[in-house]
Order: C-alpha cells, then structure tokens, then sequence
C-alpha cells in the first residue's frame, strides 16, 4: 500500500493494483489534475488475459464490449487472442474499424433492431442469442441463415449486479422458442445464461453449466443439433474479501466442462474481470458540506459522470493522501440530481476539503463509458499507458 494513503476497504488489494494506483499518481502529478479520468494499463489488461485463459484453458473469452469499448483497449484484447461479443452496431463498428473478422464476434443481445441486425448479417456476424418466439422470427426474416443460441435464465445469487427477470428463458418458453426454431429451420444450436455481473457465487456457473446440459438434450430431442455453450459473464474482481479468484472458478467451470463432448465450443463474455482491474479512476474532491449533522464530500464525477457501481455493494477502494482521524462522509456527484449519490457512511479522513484527489482502483470497467455530461459536467478523460 502506498505510504500516507488511506484505505476505505480492509481487503488488501495486490502488488498489481498498488503499481497501478502508484503510476496514476505519478501521472497526475507530472501532468496537473483537471479534470476527473481513468487511468487505464495497457500491461495489466494483457495480465488478465493470461490469467483467464489460464484458468479456463478450454474456454474461449469473448470481451463484452460493452464493459469498456475504448479502441486502445480494445486493441490490446485482439493481440491478445481474445473475441468479442457486442449488444449493438455502434460496438460492431468499433470491431471492425480495428480489423476484427465478423466471425470472432457474437451478438449477444437477446434483442436486436432492425437496423443492426441487417448490419451484422451483411459484415457476416453468424451467432445470435435469442430468448424469445419474436426474436427468433425477427431474425428469421432478416437472416435465416443465423447460427442462433437460447439464453435461459439462471440463479443471479451472490452477485453485486444481478441481471436476471430482464432476459433469459424458464422452461415453458424454452419450449416454444425451440419449436419456432425447428418450425422455421433456424440453425438453434447453442445456450448461454449470464450469472450476474461480479458474481462471487461460484455454484451460478456451476448451474448454468448442468442446465444448459439438459437444455441439450431437449434440443436434439426437437432435432436440433447443440454446438456451443456459452457460459456468459459475470466473473468478479478480487476487491473486497470473499470473492473467489478466477482460478476459484476456472476449477469449478473445468470440472463441469469435462463431462461435455469435445465437439461442443465453449465459449465465455467476460468484461469486468479483464478490464476492471487495469483501470483507476481520479475524481477531485470539490466542496464539502454538514446537513443535519451528516458530513458531505460532493465530487467533480459521480453516478452520472462514471461512477454508478459507487455504492455498498460495489465497494471500490477509495483512497487519498490525506490523513488524519476519520469520520463518515456520504460522497455525492457534482449534478443537481438528488440520485447523483454515491455511498454513505464512507470513513475518510476529518479534514478531507476541496481540492483533495480521491483514487478509486478496480474502476476499469462500466465507469467512462456510462458517463454522461448531464449539467455540463465533463466526463472523464481515458489515459491509456
Ligand atoms: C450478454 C452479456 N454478456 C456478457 C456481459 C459481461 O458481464 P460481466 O462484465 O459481468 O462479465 C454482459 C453484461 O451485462 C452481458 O449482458
């Protein structure tokens, strides 16, 4: 840990997010601070690379885009061997502008407009996930030669971003999604489910894995031939204590793999895990105030400016140079909205004020890319070293 900081979580963090917190340090100084930013490594998106792949040699990562669409970063995931998966055409494009061939990239978004899917059937994207009879017809009419995969639902259990109820198939429509396919001669041939985002419950993975099994089964027995598992993503950074590490639940998803056939493609969308942890927000500290005895700590960014995953259950490191006693502060944005508040009851030091840098490690992913310039407020710069 980097001497003088303080550090709002007990979980120890590693010798790769001390280096990065100290190099964005060194960044900010040698530059001036003016505005909030993610600070992004190059060297620790291509660590977690090698680590997924190592833990889960049999598993093809396709980036979520969506996590982090900056094209340096992308850049470094395609060097690194690793595909993609998109939700829309402007991610698409983002693809090919790198020189990304159409079939390393899935499109995952159970639900696709018009528009785009003519888009990714004309570039010669080939897989679909579909959970819906109107989808399946949808892309029937545009595209009937589409390799399609079912996403079913699955326990969201022990994740910090449960994305379960909006998509996802039970059993009854599973059925009838599959009749439509068989009906229409669509090439169904795979099942995906997603478990949650930063998902610290390792028997997610280990559910989906045995029901996609069955679903399987279901599907030859509509003469359906299944050629891909897609085992979705979800997988955590270590932040807080009691997340398991990748290898954690590499062990897990190996040993349910194992009973597949070899014929099956097995492929995962990791987002979070391979950029969270290369990224390091700076937001400054811009005025401070007490309202009914509660202590205030307003910032230059907040839920709209990058920072919506701030709250219990995403509990970043926030650390600053400042020291001293501590006390509660609740840490707000700098818009006029009164969601545009990010945690409470945040220990800080007493006499933190205006002017302070606060540095928020793990923030790599799902930050910059959902800011907005609501009142005016700039979203943050992306420095990629
Ligand atoms: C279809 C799909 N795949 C993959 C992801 C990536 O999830 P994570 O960043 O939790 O790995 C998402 C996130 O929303 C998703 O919707």
């Amino acid at each position: 840990m980097p001497v003088g900081s303080v550090v709002s979580s007990l979980h120890h963090y590693g010798d790769d997010v001390s280096h990065l917190l100290g190099s964005a340090r060194s960044f900010v100084a040698a530059s001036g601070y003016q505005q909030p930013l993610l600070y992004l490594s190059r060297d620790q998106l291509r660590a977690n690379v090698r680590r997924f792949m190592a833990a889960m040699p049999s598993v093809a990562p396709h980036f979520a885009v969506k996590a982090n669409p900056d094209p340096r970063v992308l850049a470094v995931l395609r060097d690194e061997g690793v595909n993609f998966e998109i939700a829309s055409g402007a991610e698409l494009n983002l693809l090919l502008e790198l020189d990304v061939r159409p079939e390393l990239i899935f499109y995952s978004n159970p639900i696709k407009s018009e528009t785009y899917l003519r888009e990714a059937a004309n570039w010669g994207v080939q897989w679909y996930g579909v959970d819906s009879v109107a989808e399946v017809q949808k892309i029937h009419r545009i595209y009937p030669g589409a390799s399609l995969y079912l996403r079913i639902s699955t326990s969201n259990l022990g994740s910090a971003w449960p994305l379960e109820g909006k998509f996802g198939v039970g059993t009854r429509d599973a059925r009838a999604v599959m009749s439509e396919c068989a009906r229409l001669n669509m090439d169904l041939a795979g099942i995906t489910f997603h478990v949650g985002s930063q998902c610290s419950n390792v028997h997610n993975w280990r559910q989906g894995i045995r029901s996609a099994r069955l679903y399987f089964r279901r599907m030859e027995e509509q003469g359906l031939v299944p050629r891909l598992l897609n085992i979705g993503g979800g997988f955590p950074v270590c932040m807080t204590s009691g997340v398991p590490t990748i290898e954690e639940i590499g062990t897990v998803i190996n040993r349910e793999l194992a009973s597949f056939d070899p014929s099956i493609r097995v492929i995962a969308e990791p987002g979070r895990n391979l950029v969270a942890s290369a990224g390091c927000m700076v937001t400054q500290v811009i005025g401070t105030a007490v309202r009914n005895g509660q202590h205030w700590l307003y910032l230059d960014t907040g839920v709209y400016g990058g920072l919506m995953e701030l709250n219990e259950r995403f509990h970043y490191p926030i650390i600053t140079d400042r020291r001293g006693a501590m006390r509660n502060w609740t840490l707000a944005g700098p818009t006029c909205d009164s969601i545009d508040v990010c945690i409470k009851n945040q220990l800080l030091p007493a006499t933190m004020r205006s002017g302070d840098l606060i540095y928020l490690p793990y923030t790599g992913a799902y930050t910059a890319c959902c800011a907005t310039a609501f009142n005016g407020f700039p979203i943050p710069d992306v420095v990629v070293v």
